[in-house]
């Protein structure tokens, strides 16, 4: 897979309009990522203009239901056919299966490829202390972190969202087949934003990321394709 091919780049907009605006500003880019701001304010049409012009698609809507409900969102979810889709991994281990098992059915019956399913391990934007005092888990976070790892492995899922910091000791664990899909990435000339704790791109891909998301460091250039091809450049593609 080309180092181009690893990014993928998120359509954190809200209207139809403003997700096509930046499709064309970038059409060098393959793969997006339609999270639930752009999900809930456009619908399910922004995934058909993508398909028209070939892209990959990473819905991202983290689904967290019971097991029969998450299987249907799975099984609606070919219909689009999109490349990566999420679940939180604490919906547990049966409505992972189910989402997982339905996702092959439901490709198998309409001839597609199954998305890849991919865990939410537990939020960045919640703390050890979060973990402990509020949610009442009695374990390390990182810990927390890995043995949802290993749930989402052992439910057949294709791999987790985790930070650029997470992905070696995760790739040890679950393999290298199993996805690392690593936000938090920030090239060296790019403003860290809200991302405390980021890696450079290449350090990204050196520390075992499957794909990046890159959001800011290219939306917000002011030259968004030249921002694009200079962190191509820089992982060597
Ligand atoms: O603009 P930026 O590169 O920070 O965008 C990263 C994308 O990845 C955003 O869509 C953000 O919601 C998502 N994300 C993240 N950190 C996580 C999980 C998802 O930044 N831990």
């Amino acid at each position: 897979m080309s180092a181009q091919d690893r990014i993928i780049v998120p359509l954190d907009v809200s209207t139809e309009a403003e997700a096509i605006a930046l499709l064309d500003r970038l059409p060098q880019v393959s793969f997006w990522k339609v999270g639930l701001e752009l999900f809930v304010g456009a619908g399910p049409t922004i995934l058909q203009i993508l398909k028209e012009r070939d892209k990959r698609i990473f819905l991202d809507l983290k689904f967290h239901d019971i097991p029969n409900t998450v299987a249907g969102a799975c099984r609606s979810a070919v219909r689009y056919g999109v490349d990566l889709l999420t679940i939180h991994a604490a919906a547990g281990r049966t409505a992972l299966e189910s989402a997982q098992s339905a996702l092959a059915e439901a490709a198998g019956e309409t001839n597609q490829s199954s998305p890849n399913l991919i865990a939410i391990t537990l939020l960045t934007s919640l703390s050890s202390r979060d973990l402990a005092f509020d949610l009442k888990v009695p374990v390390e976070l990182p810990e927390y972190v890995l043995n949802m790892a290993l749930m989402a492995k052992e439910s057949g899922l294709a791999g987790i969202v985790c930070s650029p910091q997470e992905a070696s000791q995760i790739r040890e664990v679950c393999g290298n087949g199993f996805l690392r899909v690593c936000p938090g990435v920030r090239p060296t000339w790019a403003a860290t934003g809200d991302q405390r704790r980021s890696l450079t791109p290449k350090q990204a891909i050196e520390a075992g990321a499957s794909y990046l998301v890159i959001g800011r460091p290219i939306t917000s250039a002011d030259e968004p394709a030249a921002a694009f091809e200079r962190i191509c450049a820089e992982l060597g593609t």
